[in-house]
């Protein structure tokens, strides 16, 4: 690597920062060594209502495993990210919500705020809902969504975001599963000029599983159907509120949500998350990791159906004071400048975003970029997937016009917030590494038998010990949290990347190592795109493998078998395509299918992926070993069509 592949802190970020390179080596050291008195320390702030006196009590061994942080502690989220900045900013903003259309945009304060979250709680409260119950949240992203996370977290109920771009079953099997007994939707959302008609959907998923309650907000103001009994008009609920609800004290291990995510296997898992040790975690790594202090404006694209908009626009922002900025469109409508000219407009200080939209911006050219100021921009975040060291340089030099950092902070649904990520202040950065580890958090690379690497290695990206803001199980299924991931490598989680650590102990992740795809930073199990092919009629068997795709990271490869008295045609190709929007959702949509008369097996029936995923990437020439497959002709024919169908 050339010198110049090393960008160094600059000592004017260093001389402000709230951690400079000194402080991160000690932090390093002190939460190894000491982590009671360390965590301890951070957790001052955070307001408790009690104050924890115990703070990691943790164990990843089989016979004694459970990770619990600060369990004599009592807080309220609700309280920490919104009442206890009345005193001294009621009046300033703490949410800019800029709309699909860039005509619709509106601030929201702290008072306002409060207001808004007391008034759906008490709207909540007024439809039955208790401490511990699950509500499932289906919108677009408006504040609604903000007002609805923490009025659930106010009163102690345990929310579950469904990303309004998942499917009317999808979002069955998300209440199902977590036995919601109410939704939370509106008419319609709106992205990129269409309209996403999310009641319909709702109405559509109630076919499949039944709630007591449909509470919908009114965005558009478009058409929809109506339950007498059932769906409630918000507007006119909240109306008729109090706009004042107390708080519920929580105990620091008492769940605060749920969100699903898939895996390599099943269906997706239910990941929880806790009140106390979670947002510790997104307002401490919030602050640190993009430098944030009060009054500048932040703005995370993520949506709030993902962890990254649970953490960075809601809960860790909120929690430091922040001017978060909730963003309800897409990078290109009405054209493809639409990011910069918000920056411009809301004079945005930080600006964190996914590398799948940089590349398609990238391809754009600069002048979409150059044709706004971005004056107010202090720093750069990426997250979601590895990021090209071009597409880095692009947005350091163009976006960043050579003179901001980049944040490539690598994280995961399970961890709460960044785990890996440079330090502004302390980190010297290398485009397309996530640099190192925040303090707390000890990685381990291991080779195949799960024997610790140490060196410029690669391998399985494990951590050792406990964050705070560790998930805490799978819901319902604790056991299935266990063997996802403390069962590949005993007494370690296992974060199913792939990762290389170089001479200088910078941290390059390569990807996942398991049968888990990474989609325009979308997290999708091959299992579930198979299921979903394998319930078409005319589909006795399909294999899906993810290959390089220049915009999206990865696409989605599907090799299907058709049952024996089908014919292959571009009409069944696309009813396959619609089929897999249908089951799970747009993002799950097959790039490629490859009609296959065979798969790959070995001669226990299993299917060989490696084989599936080499002539995805059309890298036939290097098959490996073939010699267990049970048929290898099998393979013949599958590269053979690949090139005539190419
Ligand atoms: C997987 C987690 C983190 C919130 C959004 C995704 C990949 C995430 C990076 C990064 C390389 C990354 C990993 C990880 N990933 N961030 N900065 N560099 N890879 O959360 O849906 O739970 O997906 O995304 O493969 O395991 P998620």
């Amino acid at each position: 690597m050339s010198k110049s592949d090393l960008y160094p802190v600059d000592p004017a970020i260093a001389a402000r920062a709230h951690m400079d390179s000194a402080a991160y080596d000690a932090a390093r050291v002190a939460a190894r060594e000491e982590p009671d008195r360390y965590w301890s320390e951070v957790a001052k702030r955070l307001d408790w209502s009690r104050f924890p006196t115990k703070i990691k009590d943790v164990s990843f061994d089989k016979a004694d495993f459970h990770i619990r942080w600060f369990e004599d502690g009592e807080l309220n989220v609700a309280y920490n990210c919104v009442d206890r900045h009345l005193a001294e900013r009621a009046n300033e903003t703490a949410i800019i919500w800029e709309g699909d259309d860039p005509a619709d945009d509106a601030r929201i304060t702290f008072a306002e705020l409060h207001e808004q979250v007391c008034r759906m709680a008490n709207v909540l409260k007024s439809n039955g809902v208790k401490k511990g119950d699950r509500v499932t949240l289906y919108l677009p992203m408006i504040p609604a969504a903000a007002y609805a996370m923490l009025a659930c977290a106010r009163i102690g109920a345990v929310h579950s975001v469904v990303f309004g771009g998942f499917s009317p079953d999808s979002l069955a099997g998300r209440i199902e599963d977590c036995g919601s007994r109410i939704v939370i939707t509106a008419d319609e959302g709106r992205r990129g000029g269409k309209k996403v008609p999310l009641k319909a959907n709702v109405d559509e998923a109630l076919k499949k599983v039944a709630v007591d309650t449909v509470i919908v907000v009114s965005h558009t103001g478009g058409a929809i159907d109506w339950v007498e009994g059932r769906d409630v008009r918000y507007e006119e609920a909240a109306a008729a509120a109090s706009p004042e609800c107390p708080c519920e004290p929580m105990n620091a291990e008492d769940p605060l949500f749920i969100l699903y995510t898939s895996g390599s296997t099943g269906k997706p898992k239910g990941v929880l998350h806790t009140t106390g040790g979670y947002l510790l975690w997104a307002s401490w790594t919030q602050a640190m990791v993009f430098d944030y202090r009060p009054g500048e404006v932040f703005w995370c694209t993520a949506d709030v159906g993902w962890v990254t908009g649970h953490t960075y626009v809601v809960y860790g922002a909120l929690a430091n004071a922040a001017t978060t900025l909730m963003f309800e469109g897409v990078p290109n409508y009405p054209d493809v400048s639409r990011f910069w000219q918000v920056v411009d407009k809301h004079k945005v200080d930080i600006f964190y975003t996914a590398p799948t939209a940089l590349r398609a911006l990238m391809r754009e050219g600069d002048e979409p970029v150059k044709s706004a100021s971005r004056k107010s921009l202090r720093l750069l975040g990426t997250v979601g997937e590895p990021i090209n060291p071009e597409a880095w340089r692009w947005y350091h030099e163009v976006v960043g016009d050579g003179r901001l950092p980049i944040v490539d902070t690598w994280w995961q649904t399970e961890t709460g917030g960044a785990l890996i990520a440079p330090l502004p202040g302390a980190t010297d950065l290398k485009p397309g590494s996530a640099t190192k580890p925040l303090p707390g958090v000890e990685l381990e690379i291991v080779d195949a038998e799960g024997r610790p690497l140490e060196g410029a290695v690669e391998g399985g990206l494990c951590i050792t010990d406990s964050w705070p803001g560790q998930m805490r199980t799978v819901y319902g299924d604790h056991q299935r949290f266990f063997d996802t991931y403390f069962s590949t490598y005993p007494g370690k989680y296992f974060t199913g990347d792939g990762c290389r650590r170089d001479e200088d102990g910078y941290y390059w992740i390569t990807g996942r190592l398991d049968d888990v795809l990474n989609v325009s930073g979308h997290r999708m199990g091959t299992a579930e795109i198979e299921s979903a092919l394998v319930s078409h009629d005319d589909v006795a068997e399909a294999a899906v493998v993810g290959f390089p795709h220049d915009i999206k990271g990865q696409g989605v490869y599907a090799y299907v078998t058709l049952n024996a008295d089908v014919q292959p045609s571009e009409d069944l190709r696309r009813a396959l395509v619609a089929h897999v929007r249908k089951e799970i959702g747009p993002i799950a949509s097959p790039d490629v299918i490859q009609w296959a008369p065979g798969l790959p097996k070995t001669r226990s029936g299993k299917i060989m992926r490696r084989i599936l995923r080499k002539i995805a990437e059309n890298d036939v020439t290097s098959l490996g070993d073939t010699s267990t497959l049970a048929d290898p002709s099998v393979v013949d024919d599958l590269v053979r069509n690949r090139a005539q169908s190419q």
